[in-house]
């Protein structure tokens, strides 16, 4: 096992503690949190160190959650936390708790109520301005308030939408302000923020990166440290804090596969060279990935393959890589908080590198193990790296490897590469996508809003042939699938309504251009049922 890192949550900063009980919006009210500049810590409602995040922290949200809070062993709070003064914002479920441990009544409504409602506080509600549409998710609901609280809003359906006691600094809302769907939803966290908890606002990328270095410099010491390189955005960012933490006492490498997408391991290692100061080693290992994967068209081996084949060129390259002392990941704040919590059924192995040899099993640095996504964005504009950098969609491990159904040779490799980058390009100059292919040299981009921009575009090549007609001749070839999806996080997805015309320029000039395709395909599917990636 490798070394646990040291923890080091930025306890300089004034925090705001997130309870969780087991709400499916919990990460969301951090994530809206630090977007308002102040720094948010989850902390499970059974962590046996709650009482110490909450004594050092300046205020509290309690999260929603799918228990009742009169079910036999419900998640609850030590109601003496509740007394020491802080100011406490309880969403949902953290409202019928508060309710439930300060003296108040809940009780389970006839009717569940999901989905818009329109809120109307009364004049006295510290949290909210003015009536508006809320979301609201809920089966239980506060029927008696705690002494010294007072109801100040309500909906149609539930009489007691909001309470407060102002005094105490304790505020209760029934829906979810973190959720988009509430039309006033930041303004009610950033009256709780800063009118009544009175945070300075003191999180930001530039006080991040300050403080991160100075916590890498005493983690790492006089040691070395080896940092994977992908091209991806945690990887680059993780090498660029470290980089500026630790100088050349930093080792980067890159092991080009040959499953990148086309002039892609060219570019990762030229801007590397541009933009972060330190070493890095590039592996040419694509012969023996190719060797490896040769005559295997199972998606679960190839991943496998894959994994192994990693390990293998860094054994191949031990006496160029040992001698460093820390290995460091790029595990995001998602991974900690989720870490250990699921016991989900397996549906592809998402893990990029197989089990390390022993000589790699050094002690762990994790740069980036308190941020968001969007936050490691950031943090490397702050590290001064382009857009080009930063805002590359997310590519998996395996590569091209998962976007090719059947056999990966050096030949369906070309063709994809190909057809990839006309796809991108086309989607690129329509303005639908934020960054153009490696190696594009074309004109910019027109400006479209992020919104209408696609979340993650490829071309796959398909195991079947089909007939068609080039000229006057037959042909008997491969088709391609074209994919443009619209996500936030990967876990479910949809396909973009990309313009006809776009798909069609797309299409013609990818059997004009790709020798091998006679037929392009658009894959219209939603993750769930399907997934984002063909395998
Ligand atoms: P799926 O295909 O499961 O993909 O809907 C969800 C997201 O994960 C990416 N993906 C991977 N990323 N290693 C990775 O680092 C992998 O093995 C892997 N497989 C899929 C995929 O591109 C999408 O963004």
């Amino acid at each position: 096992m490798c070394e646990t890192p040291t923890v080091h949550d930025f306890g300089s900063h004034e925090k705001l503690l997130v309870v969780d009980f087991g709400g499916q919006y919990t990460q969301l009210i951090a994530r809206k949190v630090r977007e308002q500049n102040v720094y948010a810590k989850i902390v499970a409602w059974d962590d046996p160190g709650l009482g110490e995040e909450w004594r050092s922290a300046k205020a509290v949200i309690l999260s929603g959650g799918p228990k009742s809070v009169t079910d036999e062993n419900a998640p609850t709070l030590d109601p003496h936390l509740l007394n020491n003064g802080l100011p406490v914002l309880g969403i949902c479920y953290g409202q019928q708790l508060m309710a439930h441990l300060l003296g108040g009544r809940v009780h389970k409504v006839l009717h569940r109520e999901y989905g818009r409602q329109l809120v109307k506080p009364s004049p006295k509600a510290a949290l909210l301005a003015s009536e508006g549409q809320v979301w609201m998710s809920h089966g239980d609901s506060v029927d008696a308030v705690p002494p010294g609280f007072e109801v100040v809003a309500s909906t149609e359906g539930c009489s007691v939408a909001a309470i407060q006691n102002t005094e105490a600094r304790k505020f209760g809302v029934q829906f979810h302000p973190e959720v988009t769907h509430t039309e006033r939803g930041i303004e009610i966290l950033r009256k709780f923020l800063f009118e009544q908890a009175k945070f300075a606002g003191d999180w930001t990328a530039g006080n991040f990166v300050e403080e991160a270095v100075a916590s890498l410099r005493e983690q790492v010491g006089e040691g070395k440290v080896l940092c994977g390189v992908s091209g991806g955005v945690d990887s680059t960012v993780a090498a660029a804090l470290l980089a500026k933490a630790i100088g050349d006492r930093l080792l980067c490498v890159f092991v080009d596969h040959g499953l990148m997408r086309k002039n892609e391991a060219a570019q990762v290692v030229a801007d590397f060279a541009a933009h972060i100061p330190a070493k890095l080693i590039a592996y040419d290992a694509s012969q023996q990935f190719f060797d490896a994967l040769s005559g295997v068209t199972d998606p679960e081996q190839k991943r496998k393959i894959i994994g192994a084949e990693f390990v293998r060129v860094f054994e191949q390259h031990a006496d160029e890589l040992k001698g460093c002392d820390f290995l460091a990941q790029g595990t995001l704040y998602p991974d900690v908080i989720e870490s250990g919590s699921k016991t989900a059924e397996t549906i592809k192995t998402h893990h990029n590198v197989g089990g390390l040899p022993d000589w790699m099993r050094l002690k762990l640095v994790e740069p980036l193990r308190w941020l968001f996504k969007d936050e490691v964005r950031a943090v490397g504009r702050e590290l001064g790296l382009p857009k080009e950098m930063l805002e590359r969609e997310p590519f998996p491990g395996p590569g091209l490897a998962v976007r090719i159904v059947g056999e990966v040779t050096r030949e369906r490799v070309r063709i994809v590469q190909d057809a990839d980058y006309i796809w991108r390009e086309e989607l690129y100059r329509a303005g639908l996508s934020a960054v153009p292919p490696s190696g594009y040299s074309g004109p910019q981009s027109p400006a479209v809003s992020p919104k209408a921009q696609v979340w993650q575009s490829y071309a796959a090549l398909l195991d079947v042939q089909s007939v068609g007609v080039m000229g006057d001749s037959r042909t008997y070839a491969h088709p391609i699938v074209l994919r443009a999806v619209a996500s936030e996080d990967a876990m479910t997805a949809h396909a973009v309504a990309v313009p006809f015309e776009v798909l069609d320029r797309a299409a013609t000039r990818i059997v004009n251009e790709v020798k091998g395709v006679n037929r392009v395909l658009y894959d219209v599917t939603s993750k769930p049922p399907a997934t984002i990636e063909l395998e």
